[in-house]
């Protein structure tokens, strides 16, 4: 089947970006939110960044604006209609998925595919809740979806081998490397960098360094683009926790459970970047170390 209309279900850290990359690559994208102020704040996320693209030289001003108007912002999931594929990138919460694709199913053409940006919750947990687990897939983009190359492309255990294909095509038309994985908690980036965080986090509780030692070390020392505590408040304290929890549930391994420190910021309503304070604090013009973790 044609894919020519996304669906893409949350404007967030994840969902703007996605939306952006798919307008992107030429397709209409319909960008629903539950409410109107993270959908204008989705939506101003993607027009700043279609004017540095412009301002920077890397797109012309006529590009940039038919790239804002493929995107159609929307409360209402009656807009999704006419789509061919549905990517949801909401909290990760099974509940609420499941909430959501009961309101999608409803609407959506019989033959759309559904796809989950999830970062760890099963894919058949959400495609057995739907009319359609054998056209429902994984569709894992990294943050910021814009810029990082990889998408994991998922398939669950009722994925036919036309969806999972139509899945790595679309990968492929949006200029991602599509890396294909199965269903298992984590796929293969995550089940690898959470634990390479929660280290992190346990090496700093120990005193091996501090938030900037240990982030200095890892940049210098191993060529990371960024440090694994400033890479976790990055990612959001509250989403690192979420998978941490569903690889812990999953795996029952202690490399896969929250420590200490990280219980206790979640507590305080430290998010990481998005919230201002993590491990480091967002609220000067640089991050610095946060002295009270
Ligand atoms: N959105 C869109 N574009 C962005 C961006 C954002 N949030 N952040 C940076 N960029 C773009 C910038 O516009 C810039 O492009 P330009 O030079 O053409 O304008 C380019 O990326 C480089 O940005 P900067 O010069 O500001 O900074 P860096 O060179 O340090 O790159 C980074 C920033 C790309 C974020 C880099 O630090 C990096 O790769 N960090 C690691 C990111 C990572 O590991 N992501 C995966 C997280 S795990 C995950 O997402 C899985 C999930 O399930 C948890």
């Amino acid at each position: 089947m044609e894919i020519k209309q996304v669906g893409v279900l949350g404007a967030g850290l994840m969902g703007h970006g996605i939306a952006q990359v798919v307008a992107q690559a030429g397709y209409d994208v319909v960008l629903r939110e539950a409410d109107q102020g993270a959908l204008d704040k989705g939506v101003g996320k993607i027009e700043r960044q279609l004017a540095r693209a412009v301002e920077k030289g890397r797109a012309e001003q006529a590009d940039a604006d038919a790239v804002r108007a493929r995107i159609a912002p929307t409360l209402d999931y009656g807009d999704l209609a006419g789509c061919d594929l549905v990517i949801e990138a909401i909290t990760e919460d099974l509940g609420l998925k499941l909430e959501m694709w009961r309101e999608v199913d409803a609407v959506a053409a019989p033959e759309a595919l559904f796809a989950t940006n999830t970062s760890s919750l099963s894919v058949i947990d959400q495609a057995a809740s739907t009319s359609r687990p054998d056209r429902f897939f994984g569709l894992h983009f990294f943050n910021p979806a814009q810029v990082m190359k990889l998408v994991e492309v998922v398939r669950g255990i009722t994925t036919t081998d036309q969806t999972f294909d139509a899945g790595l095509e679309f990968t492929k038309s949006l200029g991602k490397m599509g890396i294909p994985t199965r269903d298992k908690a984590g796929f293969i980036v995550n089940r690898l960098l959470v634990p390479y965080m929660l280290d992190a986090i346990r090496a700093y509780e120990e005193g091996v360094g501090s938030i900037e030692e240990i982030d200095a070390a890892m940049k210098a020392g191993a060529g990371h683009p960024m440090g694994p505590l400033l890479l976790a408040d990055f990612v959001g304290l509250d989403t690192l926790g979420a998978i941490c929890d569903v690889l812990f549930d999953e795996f029952r391994e202690r490399r896969f459970a929250r420590p200490p420190t990280l219980r206790k910021m979640l507590a305080a309503g430290w998010y990481g970047r998005k919230s201002g304070m993590g491990f480091y604090d967002y609220s000067g013009d640089e991050p610095v170390g946060n002295p009270a973790v």
